[in-house]
């Protein structure tokens, strides 16, 4: 066995590894579905002086286009993609290079469950946003992790619906369902 031929093995494992392992990545990666990323972007409702955060952001899909249609529209929205995943941490800062809004993107490894929002807000941000896509079962903890640290926040969550904020739902039909809470 040639050397070049071990290390693409142990890449290739290391990869699955890091995409499998419940312990690094307890929410697999699905991306967005991009027919939806219209109605995920009306619904984010993009402003001046608004920090949009993606918690488990992937590949950066939804950050990234909705970062694009930010600086269409000329505004200064920062925007926040806060991933465990190296490998997809990695994809995001190749991606973030050739990104017409790149200063507005800061790529965050960081874990959803524990991360510290009120670091990030170095700036007097009037309105929080925070996009979600992640397993039903771990909504709760994430949005738990949210409301101990914020008191005004406005959450979009996609395909899946958050049963603590129930009666502040607004509810957006696309491919797949679009929830959406606002204090
Ligand atoms: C269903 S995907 C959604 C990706 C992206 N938000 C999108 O809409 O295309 C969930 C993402 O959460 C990430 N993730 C899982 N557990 C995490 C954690 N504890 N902290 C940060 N990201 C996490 C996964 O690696 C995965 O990329």
């Amino acid at each position: 066995m040639s050397i070049t031929f071990l290390i693409i093995l142990i890449i290739f494992f290391g990869i699955i590894f890091l995409f499998s392992s419940k312990t690094l990545s307890p929410i697999p990666y699905f991306p967005s579905n991009k027919k939806d990323l219209p109605l995920i972007i009306k619904a984010l409702n993009l402003k001046n002086n608004q920090a949009v955060f993606d918690l488990g952001a992937g590949d950066g899909i939804v950050i990234f286009e909705a970062a694009k249609k930010a600086y269409e529209k000329n505004l200064n929205t920062q925007f926040f993609a806060v991933e465990i995943n190296p490998v997809l941490i990695l994809i995001m800062y190749i991606k973030l290079l050739f990104h017409p809004n790149k200063k507005n993107i800061k790529i965050v490894y960081d874990d959803i469950f524990k991360i510290n929002i009120k670091k990030f807000l170095n700036f007097d941000f009037s309105l929080l946003t925070f996009y979600l896509y992640i397993s039903p079962w771990y909504l709760e903890k994430t949005v738990s992790n949210l409301k101990s640290q914020l008191s005004n926040l406005k959450i979009v969550s996609y395909m899946y619906s958050i049963k603590s904020l129930k009666n502040k739902q607004k509810t957006i039909n696309g491919k797949n369902k679009i929830y959406v809470y606002k204090n």
